[in-house]
């Protein structure tokens, strides 16, 4: 096979398999010095069909190796999202000899006589660092007649109460069930029916532990959840999230139902879960870097669709109550090349403006003046353009994608991506991530996260500040060069 990764629209450093259709990041675990990415994928098409799980290997979360197919649809269905974990304690008994892998993931088909779909849930193993499964022989180890939507287990081991947690989407709440062995699942409770937002399909739980401003004596729970798409809703799919607690067996909300929280205001990043078994103590999370909206239309060829930046999640308190934050991971120091810094920019109207190449790394610092609004774009020599700006007044940062390249696939691509977000003493800080079809951006020491794919007939060349009816400072701007992960 010849690698690629050369074509169109291609990123050049978020993962993407070499050809044809990904959809949701599963299974993903860390195990003998691997991460493992597998992932939801149509080896026969570019748009979404029959799932397998794809599956990539990496050292360090950025530079991935693709592997061979690990699940194939069988006589239980075609392969559908969900978990991996590592046995440690061969609780499944389908080690000989010390741990191995377990794949936790949903069997669909149709109900015998009838074209309505089933969903079931199945474990496959691996004693070979992933390389190889076996299906288990006894599939599906759950299943309920009663409910159509009922899949994505994601599941982990609480050490607290010895057992096995699955958290499952069912329709519009998540179930939880308990088990000793992986094999036999026990109801444990439900959470979810009216709390948080229901404006479409609930899918791709996650549950886990953090400690919040980092003090491990004042830990609390998060679930995460996406959010299908419905034709009601202008964003499409997204992923919301909850803050709690829990005991092994029940989740307890902190925030009202009412209360909805977004983890990421850009419209690309769904069905993001988390890494199991990373043994520094890290959370590590990656999304689908698409939405169900438009995924099976963006103007790619070939291939279809990429991961997020895999990002570092943390709890922060705020006046508001406890929220998610998330940054790039560090590794990502690995593809960081020359770097340019200036300090102190006053900023009038479009006064400052550099090349860029077309893998580019922003930081910088507004202090804001008297200004209405501020902020930057990028552009080619199309004159498309990606602006995001923050509006003083509003409060609020703005993510436009409505003029940085080719939006006639979708009616609902032109976007204006808006995230409320306060300035800390005047402040606004950004780190923005820019590959050849995508922006990331993170504010304020990621207390935002605005993810969104942009589609530019030829690759941003230049950077501008603005800043408009006054002055803003930019205290600091650094522009850092990112190597491709690809050998080409
Ligand atoms: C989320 C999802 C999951 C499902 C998978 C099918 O994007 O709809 O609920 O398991 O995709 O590919």
């Amino acid at each position: 096979m010849t690698v690629k990764y050369n074509e169109k629209h291609r990123l050049q450093y978020h993962f993407s398999p070499e050809e044809k259709w990904m959809n949701d990041p599963n299974g993903m675990v860390y195990f003998n010095d691997e991460y493992h990415l597998f992932y939801q994928y149509h080896p026969h098409g570019t748009t979404w069909g029959p799932m397998h799980w794809g599956h990539a290997v990496s050292c360090d979360l950025i530079h991935w190796e693709e592997l061979p197919i690990a699940l194939y649809p069988d006589e239980h269905g075609v392969i559908f999202s969900g978990s991996a974990v590592v046995d440690w304690n061969n609780s499944s008994g389908f080690f000989d000899e010390g741990p191995g892998l377990v794949a936790i993931y949903t069997s669909t088909d149709n109900y015998p006589d009838s074209d309505r779909s089933r969903q079931r849930q199945s474990l496959a193993y691996s004693n070979d660092n992933g390389r190889t499964w076996v299906t288990y022989e006894g599939n599906p180890v759950l299943s309920d007649v009663n409910i159509t939507d009922y899949r994505d287990p994601k599941v982990f081991w609480h050490s607290e109460t010895n057992k096995w947690v699955m958290v499952l989407a069912t329709g519009q709440s998540v179930t939880i069930y308990t088990s000793k062995n992986l094999k036999d699942w026990e109801f444990a409770s439900e959470f979810g029916n009216t709390a948080g937002s229901h404006d479409g399909v609930w899918e791709c739980p996650d549950l886990f532990k953090l400690p919040v401003d980092g003090d491990e004596n004042n830990p609390k729970w998060v679930m995460l959840l996406s959010i299908g798409d419905n034709p009601q809703l202008k964003e499409g799919s997204r992923t919301q999230y909850f803050i709690g607690d829990f005991d092994g067996t029940t989740f307890i909300n902190d925030n009202s139902d009412e209360t909805v929280l977004w983890l990421d205001h850009g419209r690309d990043n769904y069905a993001g879960v988390s890494w199991s078994d990373v043994q520094d103590g890290r959370r590590i999370y990656i999304g689908w870097m698409s939405n169900w909206r438009y995924a099976n239309q963006v103007p790619t060829e070939g291939w279809r669709s990429s991961m997020t930046l895999p990002r570092e999640l943390s709890l922060t308190s705020s006046e508001e109550g406890v929220r998610i934050a998330q940054k790039p991971v560090v590794e990502i120091d690995s593809i960081r090349k020359g770097m340019e810094v200036y300090k102190d920019l006053a900023i009038e109207e479009n006064n400052f403006s550099c090349n860029i190449s077309d893998l580019t790394e922003v930081s910088v610092e507004f202090e804001k003046q008297n200004a209405t609004s501020f902020g930057l774009f990028i552009e080619n020599s199309e004159g498309e353009k990606t602006v995001v700006t923050y509006d003083v007044e509003r409060e609020m940062l703005l993510v436009d994608r409505t003029n940085s390249g080719d939006n006639s696939f979708s009616e609902s691509f032109a976007a204006v991506q808006e995230a409320p977000l306060r300035m800390k003493n005047s402040r606004l800080k950004l780190q923005i991530f820019i590959d050849t079809s995508s922006i990331e951006v993170f504010a304020n020491e990621g207390e935002v996260a605005v993810t969104s794919l942009i589609f530019p007939s030829k690759v941003s060349e230049h950077l501008t500040l603005f800043s408009n009816e006054g002055n803003t400072n930019a205290t600091q701007l650094k522009i850092t060069d990112l190597a491709s992960i690809w050998n080409k």
